[in-house]
């Protein structure tokens, strides 16, 4: 794993690059894309670098990590919605190539049907990552199967609170959702996790430096031939 430390926007310009890169050699692009607070800064710099010409997402798919079940694309806390507002609108990609699981048909033919369009689209060429306090990546909750595909998972009750700043009161936030599995992430040839932020700092310290353990989701990308972390300094301030 290469680890990366900086301030908030400078991680967000230097991990941009790496999409710069990578749309100027594959147009036809695969990008695994995550929600939460921690990628604005990038997809903001991202929105930036295409207004500018400097890549295209004209021949690019999208995947989607997760989705909460029970909200649909129009639910201002959907994360279809997120991508919609805070990515897809301010760049040239065409919506119809963007994917997110569905919240609302959850059955395990249409989860397994995200897996096989991921691998019919070629698989995905970088999966940004980012990651919970509790080490979990898209929404694989401590102890979920290194060998999993896409699922449905009960959400914890810690991550219920973490996103309860996002909804009217903690019953609005869904109790489930529709995730990627660790095997589907781990699949992509490269991975981005970014982390910001001194209450990442435990959890970071134990991803990168602790061991691979089901306990820890985010601890599997050790195994993973191409990672980067970019970190702002408080979150890798215990490594
Ligand atoms: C959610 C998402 C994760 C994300 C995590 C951290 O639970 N499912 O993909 O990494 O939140 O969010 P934040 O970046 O806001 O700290």
């Amino acid at each position: 794993m290469k680890v990366f430390v900086n301030t908030p926007e400078k991680i967000a310009e230097m991990a941009a690059q790496r999409y710069v890169k990578l749309l100027n050699e594959k147009p036809t692009a695969i990008l695994g894309h995550a929600t939460g607070s921690t990628p604005l800064g990038l997809y903001a710099e991202l929105a930036k670098l295409n207004a500018e010409g400097k890549m295209s997402y004209a021949k690019c798919t999208s995947f989607n990590l997760d989705e909460y079940v029970g909200l649909d694309g129009t639910h201002d806390q959907s994360y279809r919605y997120f991508m919609n507002e805070n990515l897809f609108k301010h760049i040239d990609i065409r919506l119809d190539h963007t994917f997110v699981p569905s919240g609302l048909d959850t059955s395990a033919e249409t989860a397994a049907a995200y897996d096989k369009a991921i691998e019919a689209a070629g698989g995905i060429d970088i999966q940004l990552l980012g990651i919970g306090n509790n080490g979990h990546i898209g929404f694989n909750e401590p102890g979920t199967p290194f060998g999993s595909l896409t699922h449905m998972v009960e959400l914890t009750e810690s991550t219920r609170q973490a996103n309860a700043r996002f909804f009217e009161s903690i019953d609005e936030v869904p109790t489930h959702a529709v995730t990627m599995g660790i095997k589907t992430v781990m699949n992509a040839k490269s991975i981005i996790l970014m982390a910001i932020g001194k209450s990442k700092a435990p959890i970071i310290k134990e991803t990168i430096q602790g061991p691979v353990t089901e306990a820890v989701p985010a601890s599997v990308l050790q195994l993973h031939p191409d990672v980067e972390i970019y970190l702002d300094y408080e979150a890798a301030s215990l490594l």
